[in-house]
């Protein structure tokens, strides 16, 4: 019986050690992907806002022209561009007020399911106010958008096709 709990103690601090070996290991591969993980190409804030700034032109364009699927994309791509800053740049605390841009976001939306020209000039200039909002809040004041005064790209058909 002696024997037994001897051998059977000795199993259990065998065990131990094999897990805590296990564990190491583990440990080891944990931390190699952590690092890898750290290391991972993510866009920065300002990338998101040159995509955005892009997009903001185009749906200027698309709208004006009564392209309303055309500014219904544009529109969505600075919505998915939004998410993708609240995922992404959880290190930026100027993100904490990227909702500034939520109301001029509506009133475009509504505009278009209208097919509303004049809503849709005048839920521009708010959005854009809004993109100006959030740079002077976030002391990025000179960054100023403006109307497009020329098209963004050469390569792109604006009018809707018949
Ligand atoms: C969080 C609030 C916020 C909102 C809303 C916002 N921006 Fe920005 N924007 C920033 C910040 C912060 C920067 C500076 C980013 C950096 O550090 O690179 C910036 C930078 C920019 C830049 C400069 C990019 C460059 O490298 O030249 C442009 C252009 C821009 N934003 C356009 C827009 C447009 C267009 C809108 C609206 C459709 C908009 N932004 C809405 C915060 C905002």
């Amino acid at each position: 019986m002696r024997t037994l709990l001897i051998l059977s103690a000795l199993f259990m601090l065998a065990a131990c050690g094999g897990q805590s070996d296990a564990t190491k290991l583990l440990q080891i591969q944990i931390d190699s992907l952590q690092k890898k993980l750290n290391d991972t190409y993510k866009p920065g804030l300002g990338e998101f806002m040159l995509g955005i700034q892009l997009h903001h032109a185009k749906l200027w364009f698309a709208g004006t022209n009564q392209n309303w699927s055309l500014a219904d994309f544009e529109v969505k791509e600075i919505g998915e561009s939004l998410d993708d800053i609240k995922k992404y740049c959880t290190d930026r605390p100027e993100v904490k007020s990227i909702s500034m841009i939520d109301p001029g976001i509506s009133s475009i939306n509504a505009a278009i399911q209208k097919k509303d020209l004049q809503l849709f000039k005048k839920g521009f200039i708010e959005l854009t106010g809004n993109c100006n909002g959030c740079h002077k809040n976030t002391q990025h004041a000179f960054n100023v958008v403006i109307i497009p005064t020329a098209l963004p790209v050469v390569n792109q058909e604006f009018k809707p096709s018949k």
